[in-house]
């Protein structure tokens, strides 16, 4: 194929090196990243995993609740037991009133259990500050705009450099076609606008965090799919994109484009009709599977269930 750059597997093995040694490092930084999100937004509903609930809690918030008790319900559960997170609860319930802080027991439990995280010159809340502790009784209303603004500049200038580089050495990359490589190299800063976006709105109201999500998912497939073909171009060529001859086996591309003309789909020409072309065969091929597998085996059934009532 004839391109006037070089490609990734024409590239000096030191070039080569330099590449694999930056997406290798991005890409274990990207699961800390995950394992990260795991641990505190995935906790926030105070069980392990990731939901739209986790989502909702961080950036909308709790909002039947204050920010002390969701945290007490969510990542900061293990901290202390049952019986003591109760006693915090339980003041906060009552007002919160620093002249019953030290006599329903609550100053007692976040001396023991939460200072020694908590304590002065921490990177979080100083609870030896009574007003700190306070503050963290009001309405939980998720995350402030603040740490919003904070959060989101630091995302943009970051990751869209990690994105700049993995995007430049799949620019390299001469197995995808012209098209889907833009289409990889342009998604992931679509999808960081529409996740920063989305968590502002999520502050605003609840049902958009399913755009956390999917934003999040999109971003992280064509992470995958940019990353696994330029380690695979410039180290597995020859075993991965040539087949037994050294032929450059079919794209998947164009391994679609043979599908769709076997089903007659290739003379629809706008995307809609292909679209619809193909939900016409696939409905098709479903009811064929029905008629030859389905029916039969309802009948079956049905038959059975006769001979054992008679
Ligand atoms: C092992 C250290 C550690 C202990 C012990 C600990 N925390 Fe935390 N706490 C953290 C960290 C780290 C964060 C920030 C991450 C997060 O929000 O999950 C945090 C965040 C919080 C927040 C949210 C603060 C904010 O501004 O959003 C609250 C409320 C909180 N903790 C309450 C408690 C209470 C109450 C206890 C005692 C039962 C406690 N923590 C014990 C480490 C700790």
């Amino acid at each position: 194929m004839a391109r006037d750059f070089s490609s990734l597997r024409n590239l000096d093995v030191p070039v080569k090196v330099l590449f694999t040694g930056y997406l290798t490092t991005v890409a274990v930084g990207y699961l800390m990243a995950l394992i990260q999100i795991l641990f505190t937004h995935g906790m926030a509903d105070g069980k392990f995993g990731l939901s739209m609930d986790d989502i909702v809690y961080s950036y909308y918030g709790n909002r039947s609740g204050t920010v002390l008790e969701t945290k007490l319900n969510g990542s900061m559960k293990e901290n202390a037991s049952e019986h003591e997170r109760f006693i915090i609860m339980q003041w906060v319930r009552d007002g919160a009133e620093q002249g019953e802080f030290a006599e329903s027991g609550a100053e007692k439990v976040i001396q023991e259990r939460c200072v020694m995280c908590h304590g002065k010159g921490a990177p979080v809340p100083d609870f030896t500050d009574f007003n700190v502790l306070k503050e963290l009784t009001q309405q939980d209303e998720g995350a402030t705009f603040g740490s919003l603004t904070r959060v989101s500049h630091i995302h943009l200038f970051g990751i869209s450099f990690i994105f700049m580089f993995v995007g430049l050495i799949f620019s390299f990359a001469e197995t995808s076609t012209v098209k889907y490589k833009s289409i990889a190299i342009g998604m992931p800063y679509l999808f960081l606008l529409v996740d920063i976006l989305s968590w502002w709105l999520t502050k605003l109201h609840p049902m958009f965090a399913i755009l956390v999500i999917l934003a999040g998912a999109g971003m992280a497939i064509s992470f995958a799919f940019m990353w696994s073909v330029s380690v695979l171009e410039m180290w597995a060529f020859d075993k991965v994109f040539l087949d037994a001859a050294g032929q450059p086996r079919p794209k998947w591309s164009s391994v679609v484009e043979t599908r769709l003309r076997q089903i007659g789909c290739d003379d629809a020409l706008t995307t809609t009709k292909r679209i619809a072309c193909m939900t016409q065969s696939a409905g098709l091929q479903l009811w064929r599977l029905w008629l030859n597998l389905g029916l039969p085996w309802l009948k079956q059934q049905i038959d059975s269930y006769l001979a054992r009532k008679n």
